[in-house]
């Protein structure tokens, strides 16, 4: 591979943390990767540095009026000793779409991809190797240009982060308990539910910190207008499995639409079971549980990957699902998808990409 990017040395390596207390998003490699975006050069300038502070102006517009967005990928050590990204394309793909809603400027997307595969190559290093762990990788471009004026901002920086992570929830595959929220909502078709910018996370941390008071792991969060149909958990898409068939809300512009998503209506497809992707109206689940239909329920996402749930509290009642065992079809999904990634699993769908 071309050394397209020049790269400043650290002095000293950092010690790196061991596998059993990695959590989420808590220790960060020795480089990152900075490229800068100014209108009249466009992006330039492309470089792989220290982890360092950034320095930046306090009137700098991403913190007056949130021209900010990221993604969320992760690389894997396969046991052959590769080094593997799942889908990194995609990624980069819903980066410029999310760039595109938020007047920001779009990346070339060879240069992008170039740049996550030379940080990931010089810090291999930091990917664990146990069961459930991997190197996150974090896209983010923020704006940077120093003006209180409201319009797209002239400056802008890409950025990307590493951090060794283990399970989001804590333990993999034990199921979560959900709360449907009814009260706040997260988007409206028009708006910005649909990519993946900061904002929607700031927007969601109160009804968050509501389901997690009463005991929940996470929200389920209801259609911006009528609040009927179910839209995405806080950090991932979710899935019913009714009568056999998988049910997941549309992408009707107001949800998220997840790369773990996408490959799990492929699998599903690929294994002869049926996938709707239709408006899911939270009472008929409601009631199709209480018939007994709903076998399963789970979330996906990249950073949660399959996340089983086990309890569901609809309107004031709490529904438990599946004697909150993880269910056959998530278990199978999470070892395909895990297994894929790792380099286990044939991957029939060419999703792998090696570095
Ligand atoms: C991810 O799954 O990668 C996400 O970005 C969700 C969350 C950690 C914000």
């Amino acid at each position: 591979m071309n050394q397209l990017i020049e790269r400043r040395k650290v002095t000293a390596r950092k010690e790196k943390p061991d596998s059993a207390s990695l959590g989420f998003g808590k220790y960060f490699t020795d480089y990152m990767f900075v490229m800068d975006y100014e209108e009249e050069r466009g992006w330039h300038d492309p470089r792989i540095t220290p982890y360092e502070p950034v320095h930046l102006d306090p009137s700098a517009s991403v913190f007056h009026y949130g021209q900010a967005v990221f993604e969320g990928l992760k690389a894997y050590r396969s046991e052959d000793g590769r080094v593997l990204m799942f889908r990194p394309d995609q990624n980069i793909k819903r980066l410029n779409k999310s760039l595109r809603r938020m007047s920001m400027p779009p990346l070339d997307e060879k240069l992008a991809l170039e740049a996550l595969i030379q940080l990931v190559e010089l810090e291999q290093e930091w990917i664990p190797i146990e069961k459930g762990t991997s190197l996150y990788i974090r896209p983010f471009v923020i704006a940077t240009e120093p003006s209180l004026g409201v319009r797209p901002s002239k400056r802008y920086k890409f950025m990307v982060v590493l951090t060794p992570v283990g399970s989001y929830y804590g333990d993999q595959l034990k199921p979560i308990r959900i709360y449907v929220e009814d009260e706040y909502v997260r988007a409206v078709t028009g708006g910005v539910g649909d990519v993946k910018t900061s904002g929607n996370y700031a927007a969601s941390l109160q009804a968050q910190r509501k389901a997690e008071e009463l005991g929940y792991d996470q929200v389920l969060w209801l259609d911006g207008v009528e609040k009927k149909y179910a839209e995405e958990v806080g950090s991932m898409n979710i899935f019913f499995i009714i009568n056999g068939e998988a049910v997941t809300p549309a992408l009707n512009g107001s949800i998220l639409g997840g790369i773990t998503r996408a490959s799990v209506i492929e699998l599903l497809k690929s294994w002869g079971i049926r996938v709707r992707e239709e408006q899911v109206a939270i009472d008929d689940i409601y009631e199709a549980a209480m018939r007994g239909e709903v076998s399963e329920v789970f979330g996906t996402g990249t950073a949660a990957v399959i996340s089983p749930v086990g309890a569901l509290h609809i309107h004031g009642e709490t529904i438990e699902l599946n004697n909150g065992l993880i269910g056959e079809v998530s278990e199978r999904l999470y070892e395909t998808i895990a297994g894929i990634q790792v380099g286990k699993v044939r991957d029939s769908f060419r999703w792998v990409v090696e570095v």
